[in-house]
């Protein structure tokens, strides 16, 4: 008789991943999302995987209560922040990710939040539609032949930096980990130190990975070394720029603008960030397109059934 497998999907991700887990033999797939702690830890030893995205975090405590029967965790996403990948390393849990299911989707979402913090569209659209035809208040900031500044030129960096190449700006970048050779044929000057590129540019945006090396990589020292009028764009992670210094660069009119979809700790419903007039916001939808969480969906899918079945399988 064929082993029977349960898998739990604890966040919110695309049918089409739940369908794949429900039409393989032999997996039994429980969709629960929004389960408090206790109730995670009270179910979690009755199964064999468990699909996440950016809500649940599988830290020690919640791998302390899978009693031996967890095999794998997949996250429907980039990031690997909301898992302890060497605690659950350590109990022989293997942990997937799906790293090109939404680059697309990311990289889009940063253009879409450098244009609008550069045209000032969401205070227009409120101007607007609160009755007033205000043209004079709404003064753009033009991208041509400004100087972006792309931190990490990874998945998303690179494709971000070939969008803002279409718009006919200089871009550079500051990555320690990548070749010379690599940013050259996207056209892109890579700069060999943070302080370099922060006296560099006109705009940032930030495109690495949350680790304690990246965390506050971007507080009041290195705002300080932007050109006064600078730009800010955040949509890769929470926690790289201190928010205060973000915060106080802002009201002080040391920044033009900030463009933020990532937060310290999310939901950011109450965000110091929120009150400002010069920020734009947007909750964590970076990778929210119909084609990206589809993508991440079947791919973290056929990966944990890969697991469980003993087939080969791309770890994180
Ligand atoms: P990637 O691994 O392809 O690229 C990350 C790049 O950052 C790499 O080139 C790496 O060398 C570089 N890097 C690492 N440490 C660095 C440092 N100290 N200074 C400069 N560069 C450094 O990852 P990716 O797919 O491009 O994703 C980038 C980030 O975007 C991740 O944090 C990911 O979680 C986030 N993300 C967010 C959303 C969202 O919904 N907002 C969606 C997708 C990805
Ligand atoms: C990611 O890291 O891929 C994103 O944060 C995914 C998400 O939307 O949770």
């Amino acid at each position: 008789m064929e082993q029977q497998f349960n898998v739990l999907v604890s966040d919110d991700i695309s049918e089409k991943g739940i369908e794949l887990l429900e039409q393989e033999p032999g997996i039994h797939v429980d969709v629960k999302t929004k389960l408090t702690r206790e109730e995670l830890y009270a179910i979690i030893a009755n199964y064999d995987g468990l699909v996440t995205r950016s809500m649940t975090t599988v830290d020690q405590e919640l791998l302390d209560h899978t009693s031996g029967r967890l095999r794998v965790v997949g996250r429907a996403g980039v990031g690997l922040d909301n898992v302890d990948v060497e605690a659950a390393s350590k109990k022989g849990i293997v942990v997937l990710n799906t790293p090109t299911g939404n680059t697309l989707a990311a990289t889009e979402h940063t253009m879409a939040m450098l244009l609008a913090a550069c045209r000032m569209i969401p205070k227009a659209h409120n101007t607007l539609v609160g009755g007033k035809w205000d043209r004079k208040s709404f003064m753009g900031f033009e991208l041509y032949k400004r100087k972006l500044g792309v931190i990490g030129l990874g998945r998303i960096g690179s494709q971000v930096a070939r969008r803002a190449r279409g718009f006919e700006m200089d871009v550079y970048a500051y990555d320690p980990y990548i070749l010379k050779d690599k940013a050259e044929a996207l056209g892109v000057k890579l700069l060999g130190s943070l302080d370099e590129l922060l006296r560099t540019v006109d705009v940032i945006t930030l495109h690495t990975p949350r680790t304690p090396e990246t965390l506050g990589m971007i507080g009041k020292r290195e705002l300080e070394l932007l050109p006064d009028g600078a730009i800010v764009v955040n949509v890769a992670r929470g926690g790289l720029i201190n928010e205060k210094d973000l915060h106080d660069a802002l009201k002080s009119g040391k920044l033009r603008a900030a463009a933020v979809d990532v937060f310290d700790k999310e939901p950011a419903t109450d965000n110091i960030l929120l009150g400002l007039d010069n920020v734009i916001v947007t909750p964590h939808l970076g990778a929210n397109t119909d084609a990206s969480q589809i993508n991440v969906a079947v791919m973290v899918a056929q990966q944990v059934i890969n697991v469980l079945k003993d087939r080969d399988y791309e770890g994180a």
